[in-house]
């Protein structure tokens, strides 16, 4: 039956929509702080800046990163795996990935292989987590770096960080994790989480705009820039400067971006996060719950899994049909296909069809999880 009103179920590609603060701050960020933060000394250049500064602190208080850390302000979370993973291929040789990583993290590392990178890729197991056994194993073997995605953008399933970073860490690595699905999603504290380096983008759960990202980096790792060019000091020396704010942030901020990521971040602060994690880990379950009722119906996700992605497929149908069925009789929209992580698909055994994809956000209610079960009902009535 189609609906008229159009149902976002697609967080987990960029959390839609934004808290109302979040438009405000980047409609005020373009018509009253307009000038270039850290480029020239005047009041508005000023006031540009204490805006980035801002919006650093509160990442940083957010996220509870470290004294000693760095929060470094990327275009998108690729970008910032592009600076941290290209970086840390120039200082060692063996990277050990987990079995779900999204592109961002494969083809960087994947085209490193070609420049001498040895690159492994752990296993999971039948029930689609990470096998920790498989993953010490090739720790063991050697480890510069390790890459592991905080939460799967398929199944939503968490990675145990902690006992991951210990091993890691025994076998003398860095461990970056990937936090693209989980930043906003679910309480983090860096100081405990076991991670060396944080990247997440600012787009999805943080409820920031597109084109941000961050990297949260110790200064005992000291990152190359990914691009040179213009910081606003130390403009006679044809070296990048060394503090890394300046030195991995070449070029001109996106500022209306930013103001709107510290918009997002002060509606998490004061609705907390754990909050938003509770409501999504309940719709989730909802949604897996009713899903599970239907014949020839798939879900890949489990309840267990502590975030508000659930894939599933259904018999018969591929996931591009069940999508577009979703779309255009039901107004739902959802994501099918690999969900650029073909490795977590070969992982899980749905290469190369992929999943359909929903993922619920802090605006949605049960009531769209029971339209989504009810539509995919319908669907496999008519077709099934
Ligand atoms: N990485 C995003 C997703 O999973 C775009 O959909």
């Amino acid at each position: 039956m189609a609906s008229d009103s159009p149902l976002y179920l697609d967080n987990a590609a960029t959390s839609f929509p934004k808290p109302e603060g979040v438009y405000a701050a980047v409609d005020d960020a373009m018509r009253r702080s307009g000038a270039n933060p850290g480029r020239g000394s005047h009041a508005l250049a000023r006031a540009a800046d204490e805006i980035v500064l801002r919006a650093r602190a509160n990442v940083a208080r957010l996220l509870s990163a470290g004294k000693d850390t760095d929060t470094i302000f990327t275009y998108s979370c690729t970008d910032g795996l592009n600076l941290v993973l290209k970086s840390l291929a120039g200082r060692g040789h063996r990277a050990v990935i987990g079995p779900f990583e999204h592109n961002a993290v494969y083809r960087p590392l994947y085209a490193l292989q070609t420049r001498g990178l040895e690159l492994a890729v752990a296993r999971a197991t039948p029930d689609g987590r990470i096998d920790l056994d498989d993953f010490a194993a090739r720790c063991a073997q050697g480890v510069d770096f390790a890459v592991v995605a905080h939460a799967s953008n398929v199944t939503g399933a968490r990675s145990p960080v902690p006992e991951i970073a210990r091993i890691v860490h025994r076998c003398g690595g860095i461990l970056v994790v990937d936090g693209a699905q989980s930043a906003g999603h679910i309480p983090i504290d860096l100081q405990e989480l076991g991670a060396d380096i944080f990247v997440c983008p600012g787009h999805k759960g943080l409820l920031g705009p597109m084109g941000t990202g961050i990297v949260i980096v110790p200064r005992t790792i000291p990152l190359d820039p990914l691009r040179a060019g213009g910081t606003g000091v130390h403009s006679e020396d044809p070296d990048m400067p060394l503090e890394p704010t300046c030195r991995l942030e070449a070029g001109t901020h996106n500022l209306p971006g930013i103001a709107g990521l510290s918009a997002g971040i002060d509606w998490l602060s004061e609705v907390g996060v754990e909050r938003v994690a509770a409501h999504e880990r309940a719709c989730a379950a909802r949604l897996i719950e009713g899903l599970a009722t239907i014949d020839g119906v798939r879900v890949l996700s489990d309840a267990a899994c502590g975030t508000g992605i659930v894939s599933f497929t259904m018999d018969g149908l591929t996931s591009e049909e069940v999508g577009n069925f979703l779309d255009q009789a039901y107004g739902i929209y959802t994501r099918s296909g690999l969900h650029c992580a073909p490795l977590a698909h070969r992982a899980l055994g749905t290469f190369p069809e992929g999943t359909v994809r929903a993922s619920v956000g802090w605006s949605n209610s049960e009531e769209d999880v029971a339209r989504l079960v009810s539509a995919v009902r319908e669907i496999r009535g008519n077709f099934g």
